[in-house]
Order: structure tokens, then sequence, then C-alpha cells
């Protein structure tokens, strides 16, 4: 068998988590790949709503193992929270629930470090989730990092310590407080949570659940505008939320994997600093927030809007190799008259079709106008219902990528989704 890959094309927040929670009964293995706690994934059920940060969006599902890949960031802290609330829903977790020997830890002084490089960059930060991801991954490629593995040897204490050590010299270059200690104690009783779980060879068990004819599905979290090789550099998270990311996240070949499904919103979303082509600050941008509830899973914070950009699209559907499209709130755009579409970026003068080497290089967004379907889509369940003016609105995407939209999602609901 091959792993199938679910991942966003844009800047993150596309709705992958509730994609996840509508194919997971496809499939026996859902896997995180990359990205830590910096991801929030919400989905919908029973009228309520869950956000996941590290444990894969197929956790509600009765009978599927859930993996935590090598290429996943674990804060203990957060990882704990998150278990205990899941384990007061009356899921069964210890079961369910498997995590990477290679996995990396996130410190304390990870997201105290995290919070003085963006304190330290004033009005050029990131503006990162603040949750230590840039420098664990830093750690880790630079093969100083602690790994869920190292929790089981016996000289894990001194690992932390020295890590830790080397955390307060670099500190040292920063004018900024903080206080390690009074995070440490639950930190530890995270690393005592973590132990609960099985810790895996993950490279061996994915490789041998597929060999077995097991259906493996891979997570993404993050966006591709947000790879660190491909996004919108260097307002971008640290690891590669790409297709790629599954290979190297979970250690299985490219030969391995099969359906790669991109998500995407109907509209434009992107959370932080950074360049954003058909950004609208205005009263259309507004409505899109409100009507959409456009604010951060993880950390609360109002997202920026704007209209579809099909230049990032078709980037990313090429970086990505993917082979099925999934639209998700199309319900948000169901109040205007008129839909604005981006197929082009005025660079200097001259239209390009291309995502320029610098984002912040576009002058213009060039749009084509779409006519609104004028409805309320949320409740629809037949695709025959769907408006002929949303059926076109698909149909232009599609023609502009030569990829099918296969699933749309019209509501946060598990319920809400139609396959075409
Ligand atoms: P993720 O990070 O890609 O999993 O996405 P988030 O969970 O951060 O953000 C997506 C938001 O949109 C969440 O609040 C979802 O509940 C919600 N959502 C997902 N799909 C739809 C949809 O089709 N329509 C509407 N209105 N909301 C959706
Ligand atoms: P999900 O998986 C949207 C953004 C941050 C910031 C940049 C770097 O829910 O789609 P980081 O904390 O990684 O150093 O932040 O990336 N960012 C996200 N934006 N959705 C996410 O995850 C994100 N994870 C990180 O806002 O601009
Ligand atoms: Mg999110």
């Amino acid at each position: 068998m091959k792993a199938d890959v679910v991942l966003g094309l844009q800047w993150g927040d596309e709705g992958k988590g509730k994609i996840v929670d509508v194919l997971t009964p496809n499939y026996d293995v859902i896997t995180r790949f990359q990205g830590g706690p910096n991801a929030g994934h919400s989905l919908e059920f029973n009228e309520i709503k869950h956000v996941l940060h590290s444990i894969p969006s197929g956790i509600f599902h009765a009978n599927q193992i859930n993996i935590i890949g090598n290429g996943v960031v674990i804060d203990p802290v957060i990882f704990k929270k998150e278990t205990t609330s899941i384990y007061k829903l009356g899921v069964p977790l210890q079961n369910k629930l498997q995590i990477s020997r290679k996995a990396h830890l996130i410190l304390p002084s990870h997201r105290i470090l995290d919070a003085a490089s963006e304190a330290a960059k004033g009005l050029t930060k990131i503006g990162s989730t603040l949750k230590g991801i840039g420098p664990t991954y830093m750690d880790k490629t630079g093969r100083n990092g602690l790994r869920v593995g190292d929790i089981l040897q016996s000289d894990f204490k001194e690992k932390y310590n020295h890590l830790k050590q080397k955390h307060i010299a670099l500190l040292r270059m920063y004018n900024f407080s903080y206080n390690i200690e009074e995070q440490e104690k639950e930190w530890f009783e995270g690393i005592d949570e973590i132990r609960k779980y099985t810790i895996i060879d993950s490279e061996y068990e994915v490789n041998h659940l597929l060999s077995d004819g097991k259906r493996v599905l891979a997570e993404g979290a993050q966006g591709t505008m947000l790879d660190i090789d491909f996004g919108s550099y260097p307002f971008v998270t640290s690891s590669n939320t790409i297709s790629a990311g599954a290979c190297t996240g979970l250690g299985i070949a490219p030969s391995r994997i099969g359906e790669v499904f991109g998500v995407f919103k109907a509209y434009c979303t992107r959370v932080g600093s950074g360049p954003f082509p058909t950004e609208l600050d205005d009263e259309t941008g507004n409505t899109l927030r409100e009507k959409g509830h456009e604010y951060g899973a993880t950390t609360g914070r109002p997202r920026r809007c704007g209209w579809l950009d099909m230049v990032a699209l078709r980037y990313s559907i090429l970086i990505n190799g993917v082979t099925q499209l999934i639209m998700t709130k199309a319900d948000v755009l169901s109040d205007f008259d008129i839909i604005k579409i981006c197929t082009g970026y005025k660079v200097q003068g001259r239209i390009m079709e291309q995502i320029p080497y610098d984002l912040q290089e576009v002058d213009s967004p060039e749009y084509v106008e779409m006519k609104g379907w004028k409805r309320d889509v949320s409740e629809i369940t037949e695709k025959s219902d769907i408006p002929s003016e949303l059926i076109r609105y698909i149909e232009f995407v599609e023609k502009e990528t030569g990829i099918p939209v296969t699933i749309v999602s019209l509501g946060p609901d598990r319920r809400q989704i139609i396959f075409r």
C-alpha cells in the first residue's frame, strides 16, 4: 500500500483537521509528520469543537492507530494538556496513540529563546506562535536536540541540563528576562506523560503497516506557503510542510506516497507577519474574518483575510504533486455579490503568473470577478444542490490548476461535506 497525504496549500488553517477527521474512516492509521504545537487543527462533531495541536486528527475514531512521527516536535507540557482533555472525553488514548522515538522535544528554554528572538527582531518579527518551534528545529539540524528516545536513557537529566545550559549561554545575547525553573516542573510531568505511551521506531512501524496492506493517512501541519524551503521566507515555519516532508517525517520512500490531498480555503488567510498579496485591509476583509470566524486556533490572533490566490495555489500544487483538491469554507462567501480570484501578480508593471523570489515585490494582484451564489450553502448534502455559481467557482479552480476538486466542505461540522 501507499500512504496518502493531506496538507495545506496556503498559509495554514485551511481546515486540514476537519478533513482528516472526515477521511479517517477510510484509513487504519493516521500520522502527523512535521510541525508541532504551532498547529491548531479543529474538528467538530456532536456540536462540540475539538482543537488538536500535537495529536493526529484521527484520534476521535474508534479503530485507528494515531502516530506522532519523527518529523514532529513535541512540547511535553502542551502534550499533557491535550491528552488530559481527550481522556476526559472517554477516549482510550493509550491504546490508540504511538510516538516516534526520533521526534524532538521542545524544552522550556526553546520557548524562551523563541520569545527572545522575536522580541529582538522588533518590527521584522516572524509573528511566531512562540511555541519554541524555530529553536527546536535549529537544535535538531544543529545536532544538539533532545529526542523522545532520550527520555528512556539513564543520562536523560544530564542531556537535558547540558542543552539548557547551552540555551542559557545563548540567552545572554538577548536583553530578555526569563525564568526557566518555574516551567520545569510541568515539563518533567509532561515527560512522565509521554512515557505512558508506546514509543516506537515509527519508520519501521509505518513501513511494516504499509507492507501489511494497512491504509495510512499522513496529516500535514501549517501550509505550503509556510514551508521552510518554498514558503514566503523568512516569514515561514521551520519545517518542510510539503508532501516531501511526509517522506522525511515518517521514513517512507517517495515511491510509497499515493494520493496527495491539497486542502485550500475558498479564500485566503494568514496569521503572523509576512507578505500576503491578496490581503484585504478593508470592510470585505473584516466580513471574511467575522463570517469565517478567522481567529487562530492556537493563539487566538485575528487572521488576515483576502481573496483566493491562484498564483500561490498553482505553485503549491506543483511543489506537492497534488492529485486531488479539497475546498473548504465556500459557505463563508455566501453573502457576496461578486467574488474575486487572483490570477496573476503585477510586479514592476509586468504581469507574473509565478511566485517571485520575494513576495513583497508584488505591487498588486490581478483579479477576475465571479458572480456570487448569494445563498446559504451550509446545509447542502447533495452535490446536485450546489448552486451553479459555486460550481462555476470550483470549475474555474479546476481549469486553472488541472486538478479535480473532489471534496467540498461547507461548514465546520463532520457532516458538512460533499464528495463530488
Ligand atoms: P487547520 O489548521 O488546517 O486544521 O484549520 P483550523 O482548524 O486552524 O482552522 C479552520 C477553521 O475553519 C476551524 O475553525 C474549522 O472548524 C473551520 N472550518 C473547517 N472547514 C470549514 C468549512 O468548510 N466552513 C466553515 N465555515 N468553517 C470550516
Ligand atoms: P496549522 O497546522 C497558521 C505561522 C505563524 C507564523 C509562522 C511561524 O494550524 O495550519 P512558528 O510558530 O512556526 O515559528 O510560526 O507560521 N504558523 C501558522 N499559521 N496555521 C498554522 O498551523 C501555523 N503554524 C505556524 O503564525 O507566522
Ligand atoms: Mg490551524
